[in-house]
C-alpha cells in the first residue's frame, strides 16, 4: 500500500493536521460517472469520477439523514442521495439542492431538522499513481 504523508499549514496558533495518502481502490474501478462507497482508515468515504475524468472523494454519509452517498448517483457536478435526493457539488462539498421529495416532506424538513443537518459534506484530496487511487485522510 503506498503511503504518502504531508503536513498542511495551520491557521496561527493551531498546530498543523497530518493527512495520509491511502489507496482506495484501482482506477480501473472508477469508470467515468460512477461513484463507490469505500474505506479510507476507517472513514467512510464516497469516491468516484466525473465525465471527463476528474477524480473526486467526499463524506461518504449524506448530512441530512446519513444514507451512503457512494450508493448515489452523479448529475454533473452534483452527487444526488439515493434517499431523499439532496445534492453536494462533490468540488467543494457544499449543499446543491437539498431534499428533493415533496414539498410538504421538504418544509417539515427544513423547519424540524437543526442546521448541522443540513450541512455539506467533507471533500478529501484524492490523486492517481501507478494504476491506484490514493485519497488524503486524517
Ligand atoms: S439521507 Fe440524504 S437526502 Fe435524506
Amino acid at each position: 500500500m503506498a503511503v504518502d504523508t504531508k503536513k498542511t499549514e495551520a491557521p496561527k496558533g493551531e498546530e498543523s493536521q497530518t493527512y495520509t495518502f491511502v489507496t482506495v481502490c484501482k482506477s480501473d474501478d472508477l469508470p467515468e460517472g460512477e461513484v463507490q462507497q469505500l474505506k479510507a482508515r476507517n472513514k467512510e468515504i464516497a469516491v468516484g469520477r466525473l465525465v471527463g475524468g476528474q477524480l473526486f472523494a467526499v463524506g461518504g454519509r449524506c448530512s441530512h439523514l446519513f444514507a451512503r452517498l457512494g450508493k448515489g448517483t452523479l448529475n454533473g457536478t452534483n452527487l444526488k442521495c439515493p434517499w431523499h435526493n439532496a445534492e453536494f457539488d462533490v468540488t467543494d462539498g457544499c449543499v446543491a439542492k437539498w431534499v428533493q421529495d415533496s414539498m410538504l416532506l421538504k418544509a417539515v424538513y427544513d423547519a424540524t431538522l437543526p442546521a448541522f443537518m443540513k450541512r455539506g459534506i467533507p471533500t478529501y484530496e484524492i490523486k492517481e499513481e501507478n494504476g491506484d487511487v490514493l485519497v488524503a485522510v486524517d
